[in-house]
């Protein structure tokens, strides 16, 4: 029996990963201030599904160093999540953002490095620390950006470029974790990821804009394209990320300390115009919207390339956006009289 904390463990990635581990047999412990809309949803969903192996400690990773040393003792992994996710709101509360953010992961990394057991370190960083991407070519097609010159998507050698006060906070954190393993001889992996969705994902206008355009469609609220609606992303489908984690674990020996781009890669990606479309004419969802500024650092195209990792481990996703997209739906309708509190 192994043992696995998870800070941010009541949130969208957190109660997917959770699943999975618990359904491995992994002891799993939670974390959580509990801070974001729907986690007590998550929660009540695995704790109905599991009647052994979850604990769930409430907590602040910013105050509570005490309860993290203790966890991180009993540890054989910790999958680090809790974050502030939004970008607009770390323009808004910079503070906030950098407590959670930089300060926060340090305390897990402090915990760490003081523990007797010295647990592996997975953190969830992001692609926002390429920042803006002002170096690579762009070409703009009718209903979405693509890349000049043949690139397929983006390496982990591009040049780190945070912007925004979560780019600089995550990025940071980032940073320190590779440190840490450098000079602490911590076991650590960083997994810059995109755009991750799936079940249980309770988007907002700000975070999570795949649920957030079904949501706002199930709800009859409107939504606001920021910028031409050209702009690309990959989507990676939580069981794929949480497949990832899985298969970093399995191979620590080896790619300790490295840090790995993860997202759907060149294969599912989608314009915010093209994801209107498919929902209009694959799901008969009509998206009430309309277009607002561009919002600063927003890149115009991102795609992962996912070799490295996936030759570092033999991972690869097995969702394509087609299938990924109608789970998501499927959970969003099952579940629609629980976020009605939340959406209406
Ligand atoms: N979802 C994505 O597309 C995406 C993309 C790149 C990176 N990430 C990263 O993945 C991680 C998980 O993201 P998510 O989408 O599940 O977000 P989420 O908001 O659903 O989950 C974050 C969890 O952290 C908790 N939390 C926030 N502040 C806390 C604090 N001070 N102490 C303890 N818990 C706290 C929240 O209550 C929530 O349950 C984050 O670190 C995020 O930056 C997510």
């Amino acid at each position: 029996m192994s043992n696995m904390l998870i800070t941010g463990g009541a949130g969208f990635i957190g109660v997917n990963a959770a699943d999975h581990f618990l359904g491995q047999g992994w002891e799993v412990t939670i974390f959580d201030n509990f801070s974001r809309k729907g986690t007590d949803i998550n929660l009540a969903f695995l704790e109905g599904k599991y009647q052994s192996g979850l604990e769930v400690v409430r907590g602040d990773i910013r105050t509570d160093q005490d309860t993290l040393n203790f966890l991180c003792n009993d540890a054989d992994v910790v999958l680090h999540l809790a974050a502030q996710v939004a970008v607009t709101t770390s323009v808004t509360d910079p503070r906030e953002d950098f407590e959670i953010n930089a300060f926060g992961t340090f305390n897990v990394l402090e915990a760490i490095r003081q523990s007797a057991a010295k647990p592996t370190l997975i953190y969830a960083s992001t692609n926002k620390v390429y920042g803006g991407l002002e170096s690579v070519g762009v070409d703009e097609g009718e209903r979405r950006y693509s890349f000049a010159d043949g690139l397929r998507g983006v390496t982990e050698d591009m040049l780190l470029d945070f912007h925004s006060p979560y780019g600089c906070s995550k990025g940071a954190a980032d940073q320190y974790v590779r440190d840490y393993s450098r000079l602490y001889d911590m076991k650590t992996v960083v997994l810059r990821q995109s755009c991750i969705y799936g079940p249980h994902q309770m988007g907002i206008e700000d975070q999570g804009w795949v649920a957030w355009f079904m949501i706002a469609t199930l709800f009859n609220r409107p939504v606001t394209i920021y910028g031409n609606g050209k702009q690309v992303r990959d989507l990676l489908y939580v069981d794929d990320l949480v497949a990832a984690y899985d298969s970093c674990i399995k191979n620590i020996d080896t790619i300790s300390g490295q840090v790995f781009n993860m997202g759907g890669g060149s294969d599912n990606t989608l314009s915010l115009i093209e994801f209107l479309d498919f929902l209009k004419n694959d799901l008969q969802m009509n998206v009430e919207y309309s277009f607002g500024g561009v919002r600063p650092g927003d890149q115009p195209i991102f795609v992962s390339d996912n070799s490295k990792f996936m030759q570092a481990t033999g991972w690869s996703p097995k969702f394509d956006t087609t299938k990924g997209i109608a789970n998501l739906l499927e959970w969003l309708k099952e579940n629609q009289g629980d976020l009605q509190q939340f959406y209406s």
